[in-house]
């Protein structure tokens, strides 16, 4: 399905819905930059204290002259530390955001002048090819930030067989995953003081609008997150404050205030539950590291 056809299928089934992956254009990538600085937003501040602490421990798992794969790269800040820990051989970043990824890669290069350095444009709910002249020797698949939690489980456990899919038998997957806390802290880190994730959940509208030619009035939609303990995820949702008719190219639909469009699941895990989705994934021999009050877990799991 193209994109729009899949946008447009969200948009019109019952229970509406929307990608995550829309949320990531220009403006989207870099207001996930500021939300991974938010006070209430510990993911990415626990799991570089993980990472900082746990660090010379990883390496001595983890060996150097590597091959890194770095899925979701961001803006490459945490395959900055992890280059200085490891000193691969070569690093492959792999995002969604082609404009965002290509200026992230082009910053790190100065920094790391013995690293071969590769960027790859890919969306990773579909297959990741690599490029054909990288050794299958010693890769380490990296997968931080807990953006597995994006995935439900069934398709989280697809992804990470497809990951296992990108090793030889010697090699091994580094992930951060979020784990199960009081709801409070929960709902306070997807529902910060600033206005952030709001902003970012909101954004993905003006995205759908250019890539669908829709006309989303944002002005109408709010920024709506909860944790939903039976599922075990926060659900970001954006709910109509009005009944509004939204338009697209050949069709629309009306929303009657307070209906909502699912746009994200960040699914928290029990620590166990996740090293059995690794097991069930071929990954059964793992090290886990966490922070002193267990918000998160960083995981090396190999075949
Ligand atoms: C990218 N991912 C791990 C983030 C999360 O926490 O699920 C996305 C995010 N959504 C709202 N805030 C951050």
């Amino acid at each position: 399905m193209s994109p729009q056809a899949e946008i447009i299928h969200g948009l019109t089934q019952v229970a509406p819905s929307l990608s995550p992956k829309y949320f990531y254009d220009a403006r989207g990538s870099a207001l996930f930059e500021q939300i991974t600085v938010l006070p209430e937003y510990y993911p990415t501040r626990v799991e570089r204290g993980i990472m900082a602490g746990h660090g010379p421990d990883i390496a001595r798992s983890v060996g150097t002259g590597s091959t890194v794969i770095e899925l979701g790269a961001g803006n490459c800040d945490k395959a900055r530390a992890l280059c200085e820990l490891l000193a691969p051989k070569r690093f492959v970043a792999v995002d969604i955001s082609e404009a965002f990824l290509h200026e992230a890669v082009a910053s790190m290069r100065p920094s790391f002048p013995d690293i071969a350095i590769q960027a790859l444009v890919a969306d990773l709910s579909a297959d990741i090819v690599l490029p054909a002249n990288l050794p299958l020797a010693q890769r380490l698949v990296f997968y931080p930030g807990s953006s597995i939690g994006n995935f439900d489980p069934r398709q989280a456990l697809a992804l990470l067989s497809r990951m296992r899919g990108l090793l030889g038998d010697d090699g091994a997957l580094l992930i951060g995953v979020d784990l199960v806390k009081d709801a409070s802290i929960l709902h306070a880190a997807y529902n910060d003081a600033a206005g952030i994730t709001a902003a970012f959940n909101l954004n993905a509208l003006a995205h759908v609008n250019r890539l669908i030619g829709s006309d989303f009035d944002v002005a109408q939609w709010q920024h709506v997150a909860f944790f939903n303990p039976v599922a075990s995820r926060i659900e970001m949702h954006l709910q109509a404050s009005t009944d509004t008719l939204v338009r697209w190219p050949g069709g629309g639909r009306s929303f009657v205030r307070g209906e909502r469009i699912h746009t994200e699941n960040s699914y928290k895990y029990l620590a166990e539950d996740f090293l059995d989705l690794l097991r069930r994934a071929g990954l059964p021999n793992t090290q886990v590291w966490t922070d002193e009050l267990a918000w998160f877990a960083v995981v090396l799991a190999r075949p």
